[in-house]
């Protein structure tokens, strides 16, 4: 296709390293494990491979507690191994986004050892220290997320650091020019091997309040941290500057990209942090926690449609790594026909659709037992919030000894169903959902309104439906989903005088539903019709 733009046109495909693929038997998943299942990356029709983080890192937030910004951690291999991913995963047209962690650093980092051993340490400024207030007591109101208060006390110096998450992730000083120079040349290493871009660990949170003004209180929340408003923690005004100097180095190079995941987010904060000189785009995470109703869905897509009107790109996330699997939140039993209409959904949306690994076959949560969590998040909140090791077990190849994934013992437990539910029986079954990623993946490919047509809703349709249309100049495309489980019709005369084709329906029924300009649409049924090819 002319003018294809990875990140804009293509679909990213997010892999959990630790849990996709385990090549040297120790039960964690590594490089030259995702080498070798790439092949199964590329057949699914992704663009491009976005590896959540693969530093040194002591692993209390399971990667995202970075010791070193340029290094590979050994459990997942070594320099060479991501090299040989790189150059693999360019051979196949897959492109390859890193996860980058610069709010914070590990406490083991080696800025962070120096930084804590006396205030005058050349490094003391690279982190943020407060004297306590004239009582003792902490710095100011704000908390951690991960629960408790965001200072941690350093008996060796008598000050408080500040950590947004757990106190073994002190927030680096993103005020010192020191810092910034040294995380523009982060960003410079990995470009100039050759990565395709990046996504952003909670970077809305980088600058603080440099006076550190208590947090507004609010009257509601379910966690202490629910009931501050985080004006001056979050959203700082020094992050645009910030962001066009990123995004000037990243220019420098071609078809380069930055998403954000956005610190507390909401679709119009994303959007705002977005645009030519600012980063390609931002996560927004309603879908997430979206009720399985087409009424909720559309809400979101109209804020996202108009918060990135005329600016820039909108990007849609059912799974990440931080939350129950949407085959969890929305399947019923093994019954996969709401994720069939969710896959649907995802990739024919106007904006860039992100997968989680295993998201393709289905994978739901796994249970876990107290004693058996791993996620210090779930420790802390056991047994309102159990953490989020439940989306993050292996990846389910087949049928085999701990489904494939790895012939040691895993390091999370693998989901009990893999017996039946996995890559390789699906591969075989041309009705199963990961069957149905594939189609839709190659249908996509080949409509351009699919990927960059406009988008406009239908009105007038049955209740609990989703009716839209995806145009171009030549092109004129309807998606048709039923959000319920009774059947519905849908009229297409007004749409179809010059007659249209089924292109996919989500529904095993063969017989024809398209009679007399009206489509039968079954319960839970996604079907998308090619109406005018000029
Ligand atoms: C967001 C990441 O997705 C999450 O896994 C991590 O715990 C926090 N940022 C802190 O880095």
């Amino acid at each position: 296709m002319d003018n294809f733009l990875w990140w804009r046109d293509g679909v990213i495909y997010q892999i959990y390293p630790r849990s996709f693929m385990d090549s040297n038997a120790d039960g964690i998943g590594d490089l030259p494990g995702i080498i070798h299942q790439l092949d199964y990356v590329q057949s699914l029709g992704v663009d491009a491979i976005w590896l959540s983080p693969i530093y040194p890192s002591p692993d209390v937030d399971f990667g995202y507690d970075v010791s070193d910004y340029c290094a590979i951690d050994p459990k997942f291999g070594n320099m060479q191994d991501f090299e040989e991913l790189l150059d693999q995963a360019h051979k196949r047209n897959l492109r390859l986004i890193l996860d980058l962690v610069l709010n914070h650093t590990s406490d083991q980092h080696p800025w962070f050892q120096e930084s804590r051993k006396s205030k005058d340490n050349p490094y003391r400024d690279y982190y943020i220290w407060k004297d306590p207030k004239q009582d003792g007591s902490f710095p100011n109101n704000w908390l951690a997320i991960v629960g408790g208060s965001c200072w941690q006390l350093d008996p060796q110096t008598g000050q408080y650091y500040f950590h947004h998450y757990f106190k073994e992730q002190p927030d680096l000083n993103w005020r010192n020019p020191a810092v910034r120079k040294e995380m523009l040349n982060v960003f410079k290493f990995w470009l100039d091997k050759g990565v395709d871009g990046f996504r952003l660990d909670v970077f809305s949170a980088y600058f603080k309040d440099a006076n550190f003004t208590d947090n507004p209180k609010k009257w509601f929340g379910i966690r202490p941290y629910d009931r501050l408003e985080h004006i001056y923690d979050t959203d700082r005004p020094e992050m645009f500057p910030l962001l066009k100097e990123i995004r000037a180095l990243l220019d420098r190079y071609p078809q380069r990209y930055a998403v954000g995941e956005t610190y507390l987010p909401t679709i119009e904060k994303a959007a705002q942090y977005c645009g030519d000189d600012l980063l390609h785009a931002a996560f927004s995470f309603e879908f997430l926690e979206c009720r399985w109703r087409a009424k909720s869905f559309l809400k979101i897509i109209k804020r996202w449609e108009k918060a990135t009107a005329g600016k820039c790109w909108p990007n849609y996330v059912l799974n990440n790594h931080d939350v129950i699997r949407s085959a969890s939140r929305y399947g019923r039993g093994e019954n996969d026909d709401r994720l069939k209409v969710a896959l649907v959904m995802l990739l024919t949306l106007r904006g860039t659709p992100f997968l989680y690994d295993g998201e393709e076959i289905g994978l739901r949560d796994i249970k876990l037992k107290k004693s058996e969590i791993l996620d210090p998040v779930g420790h802390h909140y056991w047994p309102l919030y159990k953490g989020r090791d439940g989306c993050r077990a292996p990846m389910q190849w087949d049928d085999s000894l701990n489904a494939g994934f790895s012939t040691a013992r895993p390091w999370l437990p693998v989901n009990p169903d893999y017996g039946v539910r996995n890559v390789q029986a699906q591969e075989k079954d041309d009705r199963s959902l990961l069957s149905l990623y594939k189609k839709m993946l190659r249908i996509r490919k080949e409509h351009i309104a699919l990927m960059r047509g406009d988008f406009e809703v239908g009105t007038k349709y049955p209740a609990n439906t989703l009716v839209y249309f995806r145009c171009t100049a030549d092109e004129q495309i309807m998606v048709a989903l039923n959000f319920g489980s009774r059947r519905k019709q849908i009229d297409l005369n007004a749409l179809c005088a010059d007659g249209c084709e089924l292109l996919l329906s989500s529904h095993p029924l063969t017989e024809t539903r398209l009679m007399d300009g009206k489509y039968l649409l079954q319960g839970n049924e996604a079907a998308i019709f090619l109406l005018k090819k000029i």
